[in-house]
């Protein structure tokens, strides 16, 4: 007998407040139409020997495949095995140990590029086990165990990105507040740099900043949160305001000069741009007002960026999209 159950979450735009949410400031973020699909299945293997018990893993993105002992040591896997293996024990008591398991991922959201990938893979995590165990899900049991698969792959993180993935929409967020918005912005593009960045690298290069200029630091990011706070009451001002976000993430040290000469090309069409995210490259946000993708893909010909998409926002969190027994 096989049970099967299939999950999805989606990725997030941060509109305002990265990096300062770490610090308990409040942030602006959305989730967009971009989802991580995951597929556990638990299969009654009684012929297997003994001494193996299988989990078999596919990226379908990636192409990778894994089949893993769960009877062996694990130190030397990446972090995705390790996240799952960190759950699978985290429920295993609720699985029978004569059972293989499957899972396989299959990712619309880019990895790495700051629009919560590893997010959507946590929750997603969680939230397989937690259907295949209790029958179904649970946010906010789903959303505090995601936040420690986070922990993993980011040291310290504010748990943004685990809570927009899991409850969808768009959220006011700090490490006290959660509140839902009706915050939507039309012709927001996404502006993949193509460069690739490491959110813990660029979380500690904040931190030793902010340790090294307290006042300054500090300064920076109350001037953030401000920023926010007059994002969500005055929408209209959204343009002068994503040039604020973008110059204060700027004073943090989180652009780089391949973004600021990306903005600054697009400021001289009076299209405000930031970087969304840890910043370090990843990708950035523009209000591209009347322009088409195809302008603006010409107005940046000169930059090499990966790409250009219009993504709806504010959709569905996490949500159960199958579950049978075959
Ligand atoms: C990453 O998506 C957002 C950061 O603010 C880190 C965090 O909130 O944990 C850079």
């Amino acid at each position: 007998m096989k049970k099967t159950v299939i999950v999805s979450s989606p990725g997030k735009l941060i509109i305002g407040g990265e990096h300062a949410v770490v610090y308990g400031r409040r942030a602006l973020v959305t989730s967009i139409g971009m989802r991580l699909y995951m597929q556990l299945t638990e299969e009654d293997k009684q012929d297997y020997e003994s001494t193996k018990q299988l989990l078999n893993i596919v990226f379908h993105d990636t192409n990778k495949h894994y089949s893993i002992n769960l009877l062996d040591s694990h130190d030397s896997y990446s972090l995705e095995i390790q996240a799952i293996l960190y759950i699978y024990n985290h429920f295993k008591s609720f699985l029978s140990d004569k059972n293989q398991l499957n899972i396989q991922v299959r990712s619309e959201i880019p990895i790495g590029a700051g629009l919560g990938s590893s997010a959507a893979f946590s929750v997603c995590l969680v939230g397989c086990f937690y259907l295949l165990c209790y029958k179904k899900l649970n946010q906010e049991d789903i959303n505090q165990l995601a936040y420690k698969v986070e922990c993993l792959f980011h040291g310290t993180p504010s748990g943004i990105d685990n809570t927009i993935s899991t409850y969808g929409q768009s959220l006011v967020y700090s490490r006290t507040l959660k509140k839902h918005l009706d915050f939507r912005l039309s012709n927001l593009a996404i502006i993949d740099t193509g460069i690739p960045k490491s959110t813990k690298r660029m979380v500690d290069l904040v931190r030793v900043f902010v340790e090294n200029n307290q006042i300054e630091g500090e300064k920076i990011l109350n001037d953030i949160e401000i920023c926010v706070d007059t994002m969500i009451e005055h929408p209209e001002q959204i343009n002068q305001l994503f040039q604020r976000n973008q110059q204060l993430l700027k004073c943090l040290g989180v652009s780089i000069p391949e973004i600021d000469s990306i903005i600054q090309t697009l400021a001289e069409k009076n299209i405000s741009a930031q970087i969304t995210g840890a910043g370090g490259g990843g990708c950035l946000i523009a209000l591209t007002s009347s322009f088409t993708k195809d302008e603006i893909l010409d107005l940046l010909k000169d930059h090499h960026i990966k790409s250009i998409q219009f993504v709806e926002c504010g959709v569905e969190g996490l949500r159960e999209e199958q579950t049978f027994v075959s």
